[in-house]
Parts: structure tokens; C-alpha cells; sequence
């Protein structure tokens, strides 16, 4: 089967930075995909060659099998890339900048689709208003709308939530989801780690242009060693031998990092020698948020050494 995203040892330089640094990625048809990584790691860089909005200085991408520069036409037309900055044309209403969209891909009769749109993004309100006097959110949906009139196989979000209320995340999800669902390859660029481990079946982590790290989302939680329990103690001390354990303390909370579930034992062991007892006791799971942190910090170590 053809990949939906295949991106082949792709550099971008800006002058002497080095945004991209040599990127392989594969993104199966279907995937609901997260490609994440901290602020200036070349996320949106690589989103703009995808969209042949920039050009890579050496390599090769492809949507859909298509070269996204010797064949932009037929690439373009298989992706919608909803942007990270808001960017419009501030004379024309909702309906009218959907319109023009649709006529840019030359589609006639689109109507029912979008809308189709409109509907699942809250705008039936606004489809009349000039883009001008929509607030920040609605302009963001708006974006996300111009991204999916003409039905793309290949869904690109750089940030779709940021600044967006919870009712919109809610329903921007149920209908993203809908459309993976009916076959759409969505990549979700995101800060917001918790709702790329809820959404996203494969997760890429980018670094300073380079992929550190691409496995499933299960794959690489169950990956990170350890996880960790939260106590509260009859004792304001904890007993001198869980010391080295302690991750950190907090409102009569130690949170102690353990490597298996047979640790357990032993703690509560010294507990009881020490007669401490449990108040309360809870094991915390490792979650993106952490393998996240834990990556981009051993990314740094290694480059430190
Ligand atoms: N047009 C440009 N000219 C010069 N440098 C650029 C340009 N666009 C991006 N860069 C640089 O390339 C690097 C990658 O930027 P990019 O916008 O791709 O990061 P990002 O991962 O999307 O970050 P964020 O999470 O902040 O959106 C940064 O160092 C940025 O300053
Ligand atoms: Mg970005």
C-alpha cells in the first residue's frame, strides 16, 4: 500500500540553521498520527515542504506517492493542511472564503459538503459573517474548514487547539475522528501531550530537526522503565532506606519511582519495619507526557557527551 506521507532524508537549511536534519518518516494510509516536538524542533518545516508551501534544500517527500515538487498539483490536492498562524482574507464571509477554496481546487457543487463543515464545526452561526469580526477560535475553525473543503485523503493539524475552548476541542475531535474513521490519514501537530496520547495511534518526536524518536503510542509508554506511587504516610518523615526512590513531595505526597510492580512489596516492607502506615496509595502510570520529557532529556545528555 502506498504511503500516505513518505519523506525521504529531507535537510532544510535557513542560512547557516539547520531546521531540518535529515528526516525519513513513513505515515501509513488510516494513521491517526502525532508528529511532536519542543517549539523550533522543525515541525511546521516540515509541514510547509509536505504542503509545497517550502522547499527542502535536499531530499524527497511524497503524499499519497505523489513528489510533492515535480508532481505539486496532484501532491497538493491530496493533502489539507490546517495552519498553525491565522491567515486570511479579512473581505470575504465563511461561507464566501469556502467557496473561493472550493474554486481554487476547481470543485463546483460543493455545497452540501461544506455544509457538511460548517455544521460539525459550530459555524452555522457565523456563515454569513465577515472573517474580520470572527474572534481568535472562530478564525481557527474557519482555518480548519478552508483545510478540509475539498475532502482531502491526507489531514495535516498544526496546532488546531491552541486558543480553542473546550466546546470546540470536543467537537473538532468527534469530527476529525469521524473522518479518520472513514479512511482520512490525520497528522496532529500538538503541545498538548494528553490529547495526542488519547487521539494519536503513532507518535514521531522531532528534535532540532531530527526524528528521535517513532513508534506506536502504546509501544512507547510501555517502553519507558518504571512508573510511579503516590503515598500518604501516617509519618512526616519518610524512612531514611525510600529516600533514593523519591521522585518528588508535595502536599503530604511522596511520589516514589519504582521499577516494577514487585518493588511495591518491599516499600510497603519498610514501612511496616518502620511502622509508617499507608493512607492512601496510588500507582501512576507512565504517560506520554513523561516518555516526552524523559526523551528530549536524554536527547540533551547525549549531545552533551
Ligand atoms: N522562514 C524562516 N526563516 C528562517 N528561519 C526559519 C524560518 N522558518 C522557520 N525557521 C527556523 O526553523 C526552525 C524550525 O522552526 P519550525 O517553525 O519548523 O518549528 P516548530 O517545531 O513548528 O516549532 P513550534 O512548536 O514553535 O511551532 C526554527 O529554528 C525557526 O526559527
Ligand atoms: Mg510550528
Amino acid at each position: 500500500m502506498i504511503p500516505a506521507i513518505k519523506v525521504k532524508k529531507v535537510h532544510k537549511n535557513y542560512g547557516a540553521s539547520h531546521a531540518l536534519a535529515g528526516v525519513d518518516l513513513e505515515i501509513n494510509t488510516g494513521d491517526f498520527f502525532a508528529l511532536l516536538g519542543p517549539n523550533g524542533a522543525g515541525k511546521t518545516t516540515l509541514i510547509n515542504i509536505l504542503a509545497g508551501l517550502a522547499l527542502a534544500s535536499s531530499g524527497s517527500s511524497y503524499v499519497m506517492g505523489h513528489n510533492v515538487v515535480t508532481s505539486y498539483r496532484e501532491a497538493r490536492r491530496m493533502i489539507g493542511v490546517v495552519p498553525q498562524e491565522l491567515v486570511f482574507d479579512p473581505f470575504f464571509t465563511v461561507r464566501e472564503t469556502l467557496s473561493l477554496q472550493s474554486g481554487y481546487y476547481g470543485l463546483k457543487n460543493n455545497n452540501s459538503w461544506i455544509d457538511e463543515i460548517i455544521h460539525n464545526l459550530g459555524l452555522a452561526d457565523k456563515e454569513n459573517a465577515n472573517m474580520r469580526t470572527l474572534s481568535g477560535g472562530m478564525k481557527r475553525r474557519v482555518l480548519v474548514a478552508q483545510a478540509l473543503v475539498h475532502k482531502p485523503p491526507v489531514i495535516i493539524l498544526d496546532e488546531p487547539t491552541a486558543g480553542v475552548d473546550v466546546e470546540l476541542r470536543q467537537a473538532l475531535w468527534r469530527f476529525i475522528k469521524q473522518l479518520n474513521h472513514d479512511g482520512h490519514t490525520i497528522v496532529l501537530t500538538t503541545h498538548y501531550l494528553d490529547e495526542a496520547e488519547a487521539l494519536c495511534s503513532r507518535v514521531a518526536m522531532l528534535k532540532q530537526g531530527k526524528i528521535v524518536a517513532l513508534d506506536s503510542t502504546t509501544n512507547l509508554i510501555n517502553a519507558s522503565t518504571g512508573c510511579s506511587v503516590r503515598l500518604r504516610l501516617t509519618s512526616d518523615i519518610l524512612p531514611p532506606e525510600l529516600q533514593p526512590l523519591l521522585k518528588t513531595y508535595d502536599a503530604g505526597n511522596y511520589i516514589l519511582e519504582i521499577n516494577d510492580y514487585a518493588q511495591i512489596e518491599s516499600v510497603l516492607a519498610t514501612l511496616r519495619v518502620m511502622q509508617v502506615q499507608v493512607l492512601e496509595m496510588e500507582l501512576l502510570q507512565p504517560d506520554l507526557k513523561e516518555v516526552f520529557a524523559k526523551i528530549m532529556g536524554s536527547v540533551d545528555n547525549l549531545e552533551l557527551l
